[in-house]
């Protein structure tokens, strides 16, 4: 955030809620009235909308739906997460392209951000739907220093996150399924796909990677998961601005991480479980070589889902979990 619009932007954000006078301004950013001016005139030409009112200054009343640094990171409170946004129109796979920047040393905190990815990839194989412009297509960079076996429950706390965010930013009955898809009134809005690399005593990278349907029409779906998927337009039943849910997003993840860096396993997997949509019923797990039926009583302090099977409890470590 270099400009002059952009750090007009991001005062005209901070006092959403009332006017800034231009000389206000124009005395905090040490420039002229005149300078405030054109940069606001920027800013309408791409497409914000900001209201002047005489006598009383400047407020911003409407965000164009860009997902970029500009629109981000203005209020954004983290202090890792999201530093640096990478703003893509179109990748194969944003978890690919963020994955060779790791590798390249790209530093913890980078968001790679696409409108549209190719090849997105899904859990277990599969293809991620990602028509361009309507959702989220993201990949985070990590390099929690932690052992590869405490780096699985990275997926517990994006998931936390996930559905800590709908929650509270749109008041939607959002819930986990096992072992980290986001379910909005029983139906798939987002998923999450981690990948590591790491050596035998430590974690390289990580990269979280997510998408979350944000303004998907039910025509959008294709056929196949048409009936099983929505988006949080669908349930809120308006548009939705996806920076600013983004920027919520990151705000969760950054707090459940730093948990998750402290060695705050338990309170993690407490917090997965109080948003579970899995625990206490009766499932059927699938996996490509086999499929397990029984009671989801719990999950264990690795994540592997507990089920109750005649009697017994047997332990699930992947897999896609239906209802039965
Ligand atoms: C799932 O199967 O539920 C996980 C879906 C993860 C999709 C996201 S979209 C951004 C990132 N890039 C990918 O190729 N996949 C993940």
């Amino acid at each position: 955030m270099s400009n002059q619009s952009d750090k007009i932007l991001s005062l005209l954000i901070k006092h959403r809620d009332s006017y800034t006078s231009g000389q206000a301004m124009a005395d905090s950013l040490g420039i002229t009235r005149a300078a405030i001016w054109k940069a606001i005139e920027i800013l309408r030409a791409d497409g914000y909308d900001i209201e002047s009112v005489k006598a009383k200054g400047y407020r911003l009343v409407g965000v164009p739906d860009i997902l970029g640094e500009r629109e981000i990171l203005p209020g954004l409170r983290t202090t890792v997460l999201g530093k640096r946004i990478i703003r893509l129109s179109e990748v194969d796979s944003t978890n690919t392209y963020a994955s060779k920047l790791a590798v390249d040393g790209e530093p913890e905190g980078t968001v790679v951000i696409a409108e549209h990815q190719t090849a997105g990839r899904g859990r277990l194989g599969r293809k991620w739907v990602s028509p361009p412009g309507l959702n989220i297509y993201a990949s985070i960079i990590l390099r929690p220093k932690v052992p590869p076996r405490d780096a699985p429950l990275i997926t517990f706390v994006a998931a936390v996150a996930l559905a800590r965010t709908v929650r509270e930013l749109y008041k939607l009955d959002a819930g986990i399924k096992w072992p980290n898809d986001l379910l909005i009134n029983g139906r798939k809005s987002a998923g999450i796909l981690t990948e590591m690399s790491a050596e035998p005593e430590l974690v390289r990278h990580i990269i979280l990677g997510f998408g979350i349907n944000v303004n998907m029409s039910r025509d959008d779906f294709p056929e196949e998961i048409k009936d099983l998927s929505t988006s949080v337009m669908l349930e809120l039943g308006r548009k939705v601005n996806r920076a600013e849910l983004m920027r919520r997003f990151l705000e969760e993840i950054e707090k459940s991480y730093l948990m998750m860096i402290d060695g705050k396993r338990a309170e993690i997997l407490n917090e997965w479980r109080s948003l579970s949509v899995t625990l206490g019923h009766n499932v059927r797990v699938t996996s490509l070589a086999w499929e397990k039926a029984g009671f989801a009583s719990d999950i264990d302090p690795e994540g592997g889902l507990i089920l109750e099977v005649d009697g017994r409890y047997e332990t699930v470590t992947s897999g896609d979990v239906g209802f039965i």
